[in-house]
Parts: structure tokens; C-alpha cells; sequence
């Protein structure tokens, strides 16, 4: 397949203040993780490579650095944690795309298709492990409890969710658990790691976790609409993937209960039964449109993203509250 050429802003605009804010620490972040992705065994950074370099935009390590920074931190311990924090992502999206049959990534053919489902998964359990070893080099057994936990948590929240995909009938308080754990925790983990690492007080550590998980939430509510409303030219990945697994996200269970009376049928075949033809897809985008679904997902996000501004209010207006503020608007107005 050929892969869609990488959109050439993957970083907006839209958070101009905090990239130049955390521009040079940003870059130490990646020369990090260009560095640790080395190994002997030539596969391994042939794959991660792949992924690395096909670029991504980095939020949740510039979390950690943003978090710390916000905080006072001026050590080098935030930008361990940060390519810590990167690595963890890249892990999962590497099993989360072998799991969800995913062909496209940061736009360029998704590793699974070109080195096998087995070489994916297992160079994810080996950026996994690079991760935790940077933790070590950290010193801080605080940081390496939020993170290991947050770990924990993204693959109890895959599983859920994949225990319960096909489901036409999953409450709204299961889906917002499964995404909270999912994509919200590693944002929330990586605002706290980022404020322990300054040695700030617990209440600043408790509201930069706060915002995290609300970020993560607005990030993942969006996520699930652009996957019906989005292109892949400019996500990187494909659009419709949500709905050719069957998967039970916000604006499809709206949509279902909306239009149920009228369309149950064509739900139960494409979702239910997985049973879909050419053309389901664009019908599914029409009813979800047509019923609101996709808005009222994005009211929600934007509901999250206030949550999210909101909890920094213990913070000083300074530049990286703004620039914190910023981001969580960024959430809600990203169509990459
Ligand atoms: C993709 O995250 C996985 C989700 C939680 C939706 P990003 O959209 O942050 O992926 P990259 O790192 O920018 O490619
Ligand atoms: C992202 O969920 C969650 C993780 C990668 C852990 P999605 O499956 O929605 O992410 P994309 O859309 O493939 O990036
Ligand atoms: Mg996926
Ligand atoms: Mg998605």
C-alpha cells in the first residue's frame, strides 16, 4: 500500500507558545529517544525508526516538560522522564495498531504491515523496557510508581474495550472509563511526573494531574470524532478504522440511540454482526453527522478541555500556564 505523505505541520500552530517555550528542551527529548532506541539487534531500530521518525506530535512528552518546568524544575530529570513518556506511547501505538488492524500511522504503512504482526508487537515490548530504564536513571521511585501504573492502566483499558467492541449498548460511563484508561491516564501521568520530578507540593502535583487526565479525555473524545469526521491525509492514519472494527465509541453510540428506530437494522449488521459492505462506512458518517453525534462528542470535549484549563488556576498566569491553556483548546480545534 502506499503510504499518504506525512502532513508537514504535525505541530499546529495552535500551540506556537508552548513549542517555543519548550523548544530546546524538546530537542533534547528527542535526541533522547533517537538514542535510546539503539540496539545490536538491527530490527529494532529498523521498526522503531519507522515510527519515530515519521514524526507524531510529541504532547504527552511536552506535558512532562511543560508540568515540570510550570513547577520550577530546571533539572534534567523531566527530560528522562519525557522520552520515557514518548516511549511508553510508541509502544502502545505499535501493539494498539497490530490489535485494531490499523494500516496507516503518522502517515506512512503501519510497521505491523511491513515486518509482521510478532516483530511489532515485540519491538513495543522492548520500547516498553527502555521506558522503565529511564525511569530507573531518574532515581525517583515516585515518578517510576505514577508511570509503571499508568502502564498498567492503558492496557486494562484496551482490553476493556476490547471485550466490549460490538457493543451497541455501552453506557456512556463505560466508554468515558475505557478512554480515561486507555489514552487519559499516560496524559495525567505525564503532568505528574513532570511536577514530582520538580519537587513541588502535592497540591500542584494533584491540579497538573487533573489537567492531564482532563486533556487526555477532550484528546480521546475528539480522537473518536475524527475518526468519523476527519481525513487520513491530514490525521496520518485512516479514517473509518472505528467503525470497520466495530468499535463502540462516543459518536456511533449516540448516533445508535438517536436514530435506533429508524436504523437498527443497518447498526445491528455493520456493527453488531460486523457485516458491511462498501458504502456502510459513508452511511454510518452520514447518520452520525445527520443525528449530531459528531457535535455533541466535541461539546463534551470542550466540556473536558474547560476542566482541564481550569485546573491550573492554583498556578500563576505565567507563560506555561498559557501555554498549558492553550494546548487543551488545541485538543478540541485539532484536525491532525
Ligand atoms: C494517538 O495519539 C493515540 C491516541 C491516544 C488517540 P496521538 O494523536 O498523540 O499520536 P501521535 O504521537 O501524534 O502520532
Ligand atoms: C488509542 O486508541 C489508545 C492507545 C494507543 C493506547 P485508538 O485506537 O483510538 O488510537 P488510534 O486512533 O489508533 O491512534
Ligand atoms: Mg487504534
Ligand atoms: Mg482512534
Amino acid at each position: 500500500m502506499d503510504a499518504v505523505k506525512a502532513p508537514a505541520a504535525r505541530r499546529t500552530g495552535a500551540v506556537d507558545r508552548l513549542l517555543s517555550l519548550a523548544a530546546r528542551d524538546m530537542s533534547a527529548v528527542d535526541a533522547l529517544v533517537l538514542a535510546r532506541m539503539d540496539s545490536p539487534v538491527a530490527l529494532i531500530p529498523a521498526l522503531a525508526e519507522h515510527l519515530i521518525s515519521a514524526g507524531g506530535k510529541r504532547l504527552r512528552p511536552l506535558l512532562t516538560v511543560a508540568a515540570s518546568r510550570l513547577c520550577g524544575g530546571d533539572g534534567d530529570n523531566a527530560l528522562k522522564l519525557a522520552a520515557a513518556v514518548e516511549f511508553i506511547h510508541t509502544a502502545t501505538l505499535l501493539h494498539d495498531d497490530v490489535v485494531d488492524g490499523s494500516s496507516l500511522r503518522r502517515g506512512k504503512t503501519a510497521a505491523h504491515l511491513i515486518w509482521g504482526g510478532a516483530s511489532s508487537v515485540l519491538v513495543g515490548d522492548f520500547l516498553f523496557a527502555r521506558a522503565f530504564e529511564l525511569m530507573v536513571e531518574t532515581d525517583s521511585l515516585r515518578a517510576l510508581g505514577i508511570l509503571s501504573k499508568a502502564s498498567r492502566v492503558i492496557a486494562e483499558g484496551e482490553v476493556l474495550q476490547l471485550t466490549r467492541s460490538h457493543d451497541l449498548d455501552l453506557d456512556q460511563a463505560t466508554y468515558l472509563e475505557i478512554i480515561q484508561a486507555k489514552t487519559a491516564e499516560l496524559f495525567a501521568a505525564a503532568a505528574e511526573a513532570g511536577a514530582v520530578s520538580a519537587g513541588v507540593d502535592e497540591r500542584q502535583v494533584q491540579a497538573l494531574r487533573d489537567y492531564g487526565l482532563s486533556l487526555g479525555l477532550a484528546f480521546q473524545l475528539v480522537d473518536d470524532a475524527l475518526d468519523y469526521g476527519g481525513t487520513a491525509e491530514s490525521l496520518g492514519k485512516n479514517a473509518g478504522d472505528d467503525f470497520r472494527e466495530g468499535k463502540a465509541t462516543l459518536p456511533l453510540l449516540l448516533a445508535v440511540s438517536r436514530t435506533r428506530a429508524r436504523e437498527g437494522a443497518f447498526w445491528e449488521r455493520t456493527v453488531g454482526r460486523l457485516d458491511q459492505q462498501d458504502g456502510d462506512f459513508k452511511r454510518a458518517r452520514e447518520l452520525i453527522v445527520g443525528a449530531g453525534a459528531l457535535q455533541s462528542t466535541l461539546d463534551l470535549a470542550q466540556h473536558y478541555a474547560e476542566e482541564a484549563k481550569s485546573a491550573l488556576s492554583t498556578f500563576p498566569a505565567q507563560p506555561w500556564r498559557l501555554a498549558l491553556e492553550e494546548l487543551a483548546d488545541f485538543a478540541v480545534s485539532r484536525t491532525a
